[in-house]
């Protein structure tokens, strides 16, 4: 027995972890597009010893992610990457937790959500979202600006605490505690810390806005009525956590490629469509959710040649899915005028981004600021994050010219 056990240990070492490490800030890393070339499903061995799956091929992805065989309950998913991060799950359960549940569980939570994140108020942070992106580009009037802390990650908390109604003295403590939250180098104590500080200081949000009648979005599920306070704190915990960290590494990859490339950001200047386009190539070029997100199979299924057994963990890989030549011809050259909205940046199915049009408004305005002052900046140095979960960067140091300084 212990020797059959033995060999189980031994084969299960000698399965591919997922693989980690870019050479550069625009490449995948080579293990990546190794094990995409090499075939669309392969084993994996998560971060806690489980053996499952990945997959890389693009329409099987999309597949994997609309099929009900496969969960999104957090006790069926190992973490490919951490034991305690995961795909951002909270460590015990708590009610509202809707991206971790399935339908039809996940489609009540997810209707009231959306209906909440309504298109008309999205529109009406657009001009909000401009002032305040001016009001940050002109704060730092500095020979030497780092983009990152000045614009890219500022931008997008403001907009989500804006959203949720977080007084800028709570904000502080949030964005520091989703930062210890999200990296890799907390323990799993840590984490747990993190996630229940976030926890209790929504809580108290929620409480105020119930008291005060303040409008916006926790008002607008606050008046759908059905939802206990429990439920709305989990569900502004899931847009906090989820719409702060992705945005301000889509921002400041955006600012680097554009700072390394003069003629795309000329072609950009001014040209609306033309930024639409290009924010959804960027998008799938980035790739930030660079390990993929994850599903745990409900029962067997045949898939790409494989039988998938119940239990087992499968990994979207998005990065891989977004570079399949399969479905995108030339993958590897950034083209901003490929003009292809099909992309899996935002997942598929009915986890998809319920944010995505905030996100995509986000994106656009940051764009169009910085294009306008493009003239002002030149690239001066920029450190790339080293292991995270979301891909970007640490740093982007421009030098300022002096035209628009006082
Ligand atoms: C460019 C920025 C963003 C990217 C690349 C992104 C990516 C994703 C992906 C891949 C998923 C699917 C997860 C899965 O299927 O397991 C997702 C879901 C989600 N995102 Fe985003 N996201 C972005 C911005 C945002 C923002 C700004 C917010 C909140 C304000 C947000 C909130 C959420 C939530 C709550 C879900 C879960 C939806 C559900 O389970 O039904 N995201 N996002």
């Amino acid at each position: 027995m212990t020797e059959v056990s033995d060999s189980l240990t031994e084969s299960a070492d000698a399965l591919p972890t997922i693989p980690r490490g870019r050479t550069s800030v625009f490449e995948l890393p080579t293990g990546l597009m190794d094990m995409a070339a090499a075939g669309p499903i392969h084993r994996l061995r998560y971060a806690d010893g489980h053996v499952g799956w990945i997959v890389t091929d693009f329409q099987l992805c999309r597949k994997v992610l609309t099929m009900p065989e496969f969960s999104s309950r957090p006790d069926l998913r190992h973490s490919a990457i951490h034991e305690a991060i995961g795909d951002g799950q909270p460590p015990e359960e708590r009610p509202g937790m809707f991206v971790g549940m399935d339908p039809p569980e996940h489609t009540h939570y997810r209707r009231i959500v959306a209906a909440a994140l309504k298109l008309g108020e999205m529109r009406q942070l657009q001009a909000n979202i401009t002032e305040r992106a001016n009001a940050l580009f002109d704060a730092d009037a500095d020979d030497r600006v780092d983009l990152v802390s000045a614009v890219a990650s500022p931008l997008p908390a403001l907009v989500i605490t804006q959203l949720l109604g977080v007084e800028e003295e709570v904000s502080h403590t949030l964005a520091s505690c989703l930062e210890r939250m999200l990296s890799l180098d907390s323990t799993a104590d840590q984490v747990r810390e993190m996630f229940a500080i976030i926890f209790s200081e929504l809580g108290e949000v929620v409480t105020r806005r119930q008291q005060d009648g303040a409008p916006g979005f926790i008002q607008n599920m606050i008046e759908d009525g059905g939802l206990s306070h429990a439920e709305i704190t989990s569900i502004a915990f899931q847009l906090y956590t989820a719409g702060h960290e992705t945005t301000t590494n889509m921002i400041a990859l955006s600012y680097l490629y554009l700072l390394a490339n003069p003629e795309a950001a000329a072609t950009l200047k001014g040209d609306e469509r033309a930024i639409a386009d290009a924010m959804e190539e960027f998008l799938r070029f980035f790739s930030i959710i660079q390990y993929g997100i994850s599903r745990g199979a409900l029962e067997e299924v045949e898939l790409g040649g494989v039988t998938i057994r119940p239990g087992e963990t499968i990994t979207i890989s998005l990065p891989a899915a977004n570079f399949d030549n399969g479905r995108f011809p030339d993958p590897y050259r950034l083209d901003i005028g490929r003009s292809d909205r099909g992309h899996l940046a935002f997942g598929f199915g009915v986890h998809q981004c319920v944010a995505q049009q905030l996100a995509r408004v986000e994106l656009t305005v940051a764009l169009r600021v910085f294009l306008e002052r493009y003239g002002d900046f030149a690239l001066d140095s920029y450190e790339m994050k080293s292991d995270t979960i979301v891909h970007g960067l640490t740093r982007l140091l421009v030098r300022q010219s002096g035209t628009r300084k006082p």
